[in-house]
């Protein structure tokens, strides 16, 4: 089928007529946004979202998922050892989802180039670049970085590590690769079109990884290296342990499952993320507005909340999932937002979590929010620069606190991820020595 008649086909007159209306190169680009949209898909699912009463709805049976914090475990420091060894041996590898928009916090620019603020005032990319190299450094094998950008934010991601000489991590072990885009349609389904005749492409969710790490060649050539383990991760968590030793061990000795996921116990009923349940019996997450109330606010006989575990964005997948998930169809999620002025667009995506149902049974690993959890989402208030800034500073404090270094009171500190990936190798001694250098003071707010 030509372009004309796919269009045709799906209802999209006014794109045919906008379409013929362009010549040179204005008409090349629209056609070739044209050619990346699965244009059947796209009106099945206006069609589908728009007759829908309720979007992303739970239906049927939710069962709570029981987990337990992983460093109360007597396995805990088997699980750490197991991990490091098959770091050791190159079987580990980093997936960071960074295609987002960060519409929430208002920076303009890739999330990962943002200074949250420390008095070093390194990026997120930076520390997580550092920590990673801290911990290879620590195995004695390079960690495989794998970098998800979207179209929109691709270009200024891939100058800023390369302004920053890829802070320091070696070039052949860092893949860049595109996540795929979808078109947003105005309320009556048509495709928007923006001021420069380019369809209004966003991208498809994070949930789009899957596709796209095996589209882009990246899960071959982790494949290739010898890689059985990917961390998977958020840009924005500044506490993530990324790469966890005992994450991965947990995963390689304990189970059956093909992925695991870092849980932490919500803070209230009201806290906004989304919650593991088995949900027909499979395991998967479910977003905080799609959890009704009554199983929002259940509590167990103790009074604590019987749907308990929050999804921090943190999961370990072994590559024969990843490989399962390739092809697999997710569900699409909706939001109406305004694109281009024109406002209840609907806007589509795909959330990475909506895979764990299809690989079977998952493996919940409890941990504790203080030290894993502080995602940066706003530009105020609740998760915000000032609360990560807070929580590493805190965590820090600790750090020290448990080497004996007698930290001064009101006084929070900055760690850099080149001396302690979390925790270990502090002293009294070396804080005396990195003070003012890789140890950094600074003031409660
Ligand atoms: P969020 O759900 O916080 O979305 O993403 P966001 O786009 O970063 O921020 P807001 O909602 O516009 O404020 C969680 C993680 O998923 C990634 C983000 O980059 C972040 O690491 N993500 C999100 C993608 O990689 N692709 C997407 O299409 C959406």
């Amino acid at each position: 089928m030509d372009i004309i008649e796919t269009l045709n086909a799906a209802g999209q007159q006014e794109l045919i007529a906008k379409l013929e209306s362009l010549s040179g190169d204005a008409r090349k680009n629209l056609e070739r946004d044209i050619a990346t949209q699965d244009w059947e898909e796209l009106k099945a699912l206006y069609t589908e979202k728009s007759n829908a009463s309720l979007d992303d709805n739970v239906s049927g049976e939710l069962k709570p998922m029981p987990f337990k914090i992983a460093t109360d475990d007597l396995r805990y420091d088997f699980w750490k050892e197991t991990g490091e060894i098959l770091l050791g041996k190159g079987q580990v590898a980093a997936f960071l989802v960074a295609g987002g928009q960060g519409s929430r916090l208002g920076f303009d620019g890739p999330k990962g180039m943002f200074d949250i603020g420390l008095p070093s005032h390194k990026s997120l990319f930076q520390l997580q670049a550092e920590r990673l190299q801290n911990l290879a450094a620590q195995v004695g094998h390079a960690i495989p970085w794998c970098i998800m950008t979207s179209p929109l934010n691709h270009e200024a991601t891939v100058n800023f590590f390369t302004e920053h000489n890829f802070f320091g991590y070696a070039r052949e072990n860092i893949r860049f690769f595109d996540q795929g885009t979808i078109c947003a349609l105005d309320p009556n389904g048509k495709a928007v079109v923006d001021e420069n005749n380019r369809l209004a492409l966003v991208p498809d969710g994070n949930g789009g990884c899957f596709r796209a790490l095996a589209q882009s060649g990246t899960l071959a050539w982790l494949i290739e290296k010898g890689v059985r383990y990917v961390f998977l991760y958020s840009v924005d968590n500044a506490l993530c342990r990324i790469c966890d030793p005992a994450f991965v061990g947990a995963l390689a000795s304990e189970g059956r499952s093909m992925s695991a996921s870092k849980v932490v116990h919500k803070a209230g009923p009201n806290e906004k993320v989304g919650i593991f349940a088995l949900q027909n019996n499979k395991p998967g997450v479910v977003e905080y507005s799609d959890l009704p109330e009554n199983y929002r606010d259940m509590t167990n006989a103790d009074g604590s909340l019987t749907f308990d575990g929050g999804n921090i964005a943190i999961h370990l997948f072994k590559t024969e999932g990843l490989r399962k998930l390739q092809t697999s169809k997710l569900p699409w999620h909706t939001a109406r937002k305004t694109v281009c002025g024109i406002e209840k667009c609907w806007k589509f995506e795909q959330f990475l979590f909506d895979a764990f149902p299809q690989l079977g049974t998952m493996m919940p690993f409890g941990v504790v929010r203080e030290e894993e959890f502080s995602p940066v989402k706003n530009a105020e208030g609740n998760d915000s620069p000032k609360t990560a800034r807070e929580m590493i500073g805190r965590l820090h404090r600790e750090w020290l606190r448990k080497a004996h270094v007698e930290v001064k009171p009101g006084k929070l500190y900055e760690v850099s991820p080149t001396l302690s990936y979390a925790g270990e190798g502090l002293s009294r001694r070396v804080f005396e020595r990195e003070l003012g250098r890789n140890i950094l003071e600074f003031d409660e707010e």
